[in-house]
């Protein structure tokens, strides 16, 4: 494999390995792990060590392996609290639906699980199971409820399972998560830059109680700060009211109107990129009412002034402090493609991701998406897929083109 030797000298990982067939990979993660200069102390599960035999971990790890909650020997040498805690970064490939759903309900009823509990240190899981497994909706909330919490992920990969089946579920190849692991210990490729995130709707309001919105949820834009947190960005995430909770681990700013949002984006500056996947409302109210608006029994309706709000990507793409990379998201109910070129060279932005949000599609307030990433040199259409698939891919496009040298 391609990739830097001895990145890892002096690191402590922590490995834990659940129930699946996939613990055998495992063994070969141990190998390149100490290849790579890192220490590893294994933890084997039951169900771990009915797929590979302690002794196997032990001898590849040359270290002792760890089994049992209450053993009286390792309470003397080390508590689980030490133990959780001595690793730069704890690594539980295989993730199984079981270990992964008692780590995100907080159970603690086996070492792994205490283990997870007590830690205050990063921990990267490495998910295998079958396809229904994976794709089920408790198995769904259960990731959602990892990556809230700020537990990075590598895989699942597509592809033929042990079990005959075929799509999501096998876990990563062991190169795949020693380069996670990399990323995870070395800071990642955007380690050191700057990130602005503008998402969600914004809200412009009539009266006190009434407001103008539009129907984004901030999926997107949820999605890409935390895939951009995950390569190592500093990420300030300037959020309207959005229905997706904002992710942790990254500065949160929270806004209700287009001015708001421009003046936090503002003031987070300077950035080595800006991502404006805000729905931004064109018009404001002018003459919103200091009080409740009321009905005066003549059956006119008031009469409402908008104005137009400031274009916030356009005034970051024009600002004194542009950022290298301005990427903005086009919102489109036809000529999706036409109209982001015209959008891109209009707001004077380096990428467009476009993405049609007629009501069929589903997508507006959904959880696919199928965009279009226009950039100086064309228009490059992504299949559909999760919006976080759409945030990794986009996330790591990002971190190339701020990594070379040059225009995006
Ligand atoms: N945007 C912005 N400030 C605004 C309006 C839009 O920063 N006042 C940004 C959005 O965050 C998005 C991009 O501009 O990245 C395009 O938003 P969109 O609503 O699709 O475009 P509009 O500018 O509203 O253009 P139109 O109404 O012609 O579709």
């Amino acid at each position: 494999m391609e990739g830097p030797w001895e990145m890892l000298t002096g690191k402590r990982v922590l490995l834990i390995i659940g129930g699946g067939i996939a613990a055998y990979k495992s063994l070969l993660l141990i190998r390149l792990l100490r290849a790579s200069g890192a220490q590893v102390t294994p933890v084997l599960t039951r169900a771990g060590a009915e797929f590979v035999t302690p002794l196997s971990v032990s001898a590849l790890a040359g270290q002792k392996v760890h089994q049992a909650l209450f053993d009286l020997t390792d309470e003397a040498e080390m508590g689980h609290i030490e133990l959780s805690r001595s690793a730069d970064l704890i690594v539980v490939a295989p993730a199984t639906a079981d270990l992964m759903a008692k780590a995100a309900g907080g159970r603690a009823d086996d070492l792994a699980s205490t283990l997870l509990l007590a830690t205050d240190t990063k921990v990267l899981m490495a998910p295998a199971m079958n396809v229904r497994m994976w794709l089920h909706p408790a198995t769904q909330r259960t990731l959602a409820q990892l990556a809230a919490d700020g537990v990075l992920r590598v895989g699942p990969n597509e592809g033929e399972m042990a079990c005959g089946e075929f799509g999501p579920g096998r876990m990563a190849e062991p190169e795949e998560i020693l380069l996670a692991i990399q990323a995870a210990l070395t800071g990642g490729p955007l380690h050191g830059r700057h990130v602005i995130v503008t998402s969600g709707p914004t809200q412009e309001p009539i009266d006190p109680v009434r407001y103008i919105a539009n129907r984004s949820s901030g999926a997107q834009g949820t999605a890409l700060a935390a895939a951009l947190r995950d390569l190592g960005a500093a990420v300030t995430f300037v959020t309207g009211p959005a229905v997706v909770p904002a992710p942790a681990g990254v500065t949160v700013v929270r806004v209700e109107t287009a001015q708001q949002m421009q003046a936090a984006v503002r003031a987070a500056l300077p950035a080595d990129a800006a991502i404006m996947a805000a729905a931004v409302a064109d018009w404001r109210v002018v003459n919103a009412g200091a009080q409740k608006l009321k009905k005066d029994g003549s059956g006119k309706a008031p009469a409402l002034e908008f104005a137009e709000n400031p274009d916030i990507l356009a005034s970051v793409s024009s600002g004194t402090q542009r950022p290298k990379l301005v990427v903005g998201f086009a919102a489109e109910t036809e000529n999706v493609v036409t109209h982001a070129m015209a959008k891109r060279l209009r707001k004077g932005c380096d990428w467009i991701v476009a993405n049609d949000v007629s009501p069929a599609t589903g997508i507006m307030g959904g959880t696919e998406n199928a965009v279009v990433l226009i950039t100086a040199s064309g228009a490059e259409s992504w299949p559909r897929m999760s919006k976080q698939d759409v945030a990794t891919r986009l996330a790591e496009r990002i971190s190339d083109a701020l990594a070379a040298e040059g225009q995006p």
